[in-house]
């Protein structure tokens, strides 16, 4: 189990990266475009390039500028190619619906041995198939389920359950928090990775009664 930062700001994770704390990093292209990344593909090359050597061996996930089949196809194949921990993101069904993202998960997963991170996915009965298809990660959205008023809570912990009952390999990434005890939270129902922003890991450390306590310590320290 383990917490992955959801951007593509540098020096944030070159910080936490420093103290160990994080076993990967995920982004897309609404967090690219929110944190300056400009540029078109290249942008996103030079951008992804420089996170995955950061944090190499670590894994980065670069989500698919395009839902036509075979720009997804090229696109995964390219970013594969940008460096060995480089998984590609694709989502669940494209923006009407259309359901054809699953065979390229498959053929990717099978046929070209890709990492593929299905993603922007909102219920266990999505996650199930996108894990017999071959994804290697599940991303749920967390917040966005709790905000569409069902809980995430009960949906990671049936989908974790499906998953070892039915020995599906894929890891469950749930993203899309939106309050600091999401991480915690999750992580026990059940995720193997939580995704959140790099604010949430500072608040998880700094404890008021923890700054008080150190506070006295130091003020001890100086009369000793
Ligand atoms: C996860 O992989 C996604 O990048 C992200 O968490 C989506 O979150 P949002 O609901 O804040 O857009």
């Amino acid at each position: 189990m383990s917490v992955y930062l959801d951007t593509s700001k540098i020096e944030q994770i070159e910080y936490f990266h420093k103290m160990g704390i994080i076993r990967g990093v995920t982004t897309n292209p609404s967090i690219m475009l929110k944190e300056g990344v400009r540029g078109g593909m290249n942008g996103v090359k030079e951008k992804s390039k420089q996170i995955a050597n950061l944090i190499s061996p670590l894994p980065l996930s670069v989500e698919v500028l395009s839902n036509d089949y075979d720009e997804i196809i090229n696109q995964s194949e390219e970013f594969a190619s940008w460096a060995d921990n480089i998984n590609v993101k694709i989502t669940i069904h494209g923006p009407d619906g259309e359901i054809d993202n699953l065979i390229a998960v498959n053929y990717l997963e099978h046929e070209k041995n890709i990492r593929v991170n299905v993603t922007a996915m909102m219920s266990v009965q999505q996650c199930y198939l996108a894990a017999m298809a071959g994804a290697t990660y599940v991303s749920i959205f967390g917040g966005r389920i709790n905000n569409m008023g069902y809980s995430s809570n009960e949906e990671i912990r049936k989908l974790r359950k499906l998953l070892d009952d039915f020995n599906l390999g894929s890891k469950i990434i749930v993203g899309s928090t939106r309050e600091v005890l999401n991480v915690t939270e999750w992580l026990s129902c059940g995720a193997h990775i939580v995704t959140c922003q790099p604010e949430f890991l500072k608040t998880m450390i700094v404890h008021p009664y923890s700054k008080e306590t150190v506070k006295m310590f130091l003020e001890d320290a100086k009369n000793i």
